[in-house]
């Protein structure tokens, strides 16, 4: 393991105003985010979407690593550049998503645990050589009637640990995914409760196998009321809940905090960080995001697979990007979004 490679990549990743793209979607997932769209769900069409994404002018000045899914890690941009070199050259540190899902949880109704461990030290050093210096790995947390329990909170605790461990021993930065899920009509004090539970697990489980925390990036979700919860929160006190939450269970010298935006629309997932870096209290790491739906969803509509669409499609990337950097540095206001369209 080496100490210093790691946290020079987890800095980097965690650099102010910039953050993190999660473009890593499975083949399933990005079918049916294509299939809504009516675009062919082919290797092309993936990689052509992918293309689109990660040469959009200027990517790197908002954002900092982006993540791939093993296909995409294999492919190329039209002018024949491995999208790893490619982003390595807009100063964008490729990542891959490593997980292989999260499956049902035996004997625990609709739980799931994330699986994906066997083999995963081999996996990981052909992606270290194909150019990847960090990794993800999600685990979904469901809150509900005697949900989550504590096999559900423990299992998928105790992989997230292991992965993490094999990703530090690899001198490559495991990005901690606990996601709480936003479905459900959960209240925020509920919400609350359960990702501090969850994250206070996840921090035990990762001491217990030796992770450096200096060497991590922490990917949660906000702390935010379910979305059939009839007591909607305001901006405020979601930035007030999630960053009090974190407070009391992130490890001081963890570097940063990216937030994944879990469902949430795409102003509102900006409105949340910046909201969180205005609360004008100095926290001990970075706080910024690791988006997926939350800067994508724009530009894959306007895309629409077609590649006269590309120009367009860019111009809204960028614009979602600059947004959240913004809000990574606390300096987003809402009429930026009008000042653009
Ligand atoms: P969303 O921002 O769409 O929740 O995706 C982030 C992610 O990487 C999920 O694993």
């Amino acid at each position: 393991m080496n100490i210093e490679k790691l946290q020079q990549t987890a800095q980097g990743m965690a650099a102010p105003g910039r953050g993190i793209l999660a473009m890593d979607e499975s083949t399933p997932t990005c079918s049916k985010r294509f299939e809504k769209l009516g675009i062919p769900c082919t290797a092309e069409h993936r990689r052509s979407y992918r293309d689109m994404l990660v040469t959009t002018p200027g990517l790197g000045k908002y954002i900092s690593g982006a993540i791939l899914f093993d296909e995409t890690l294999r492919q190329s941009t039209l002018s024949g550049t491995p999208f790893a070199v490619h982003l390595q050259q807009q100063g964008i540190i490729p990542g891959i998503k490593v997980d292989a899902g999260a499956k049902a949880l035996a004997g625990h109704g609709d739980e799931k645990v994330t699986e994906g461990l066997d083999g995963l030290r081999e996996r990981l050093a052909e992606y270290a050589a194909m150019g990847a210096r960090f990794a993800k790995w999600r685990s979904v947390i469901t809150i509900g009637a005697g949900m989550p329990s504590p096999a559900c909170s423990m299992a998928n605790a105790h992989g997230l640990a292991r992965y993490a461990a094999l990703c530090q021993e690899a001198d490559m930065v495991p990005i901690v995914e606990p996601e709480v899920l936003i479905d459900g009509d959960h209240t925020i004090e509920r919400c609350f409760e359960v990702t501090r539970d969850v994250q206070q697990m996840v921090f035990a489980q990762l001491t217990e196998q030796g992770v450096m925390m200096s060497g991590i990036i922490l990917k949660p979700s906000m702390v935010i009321p379910g979305k059939d919860c009839v007591q909607q929160a305001t901006i405020e006190q979601v930035a007030e809940q999630t960053v009090r939450c974190l407070q009391e269970t992130v490890p001081a010298d963890v570097p940063g905090i990216a937030f994944l935006s879990g469902g949430q629309s795409d102003e509102e997932a900006t409105a949340h960080l910046n909201a969180m870096n205005r609360l004008g209290k100095k926290l001990p790491w970075a706080v910024t995001f690791s988006y997926g739906r939350a800067l994508q969803a724009a530009a894959m509509e306007t895309w629409g697979g077609k590649a006269e669409n590309v120009e367009r499609a860019q111009k809204v990337v960028s614009h979602r990007a600059r947004m959240n950097g913004a809000a990574a540095s606390g300096e987003y206001a809402p009429d930026m979004e009008q000042q653009a369209a």
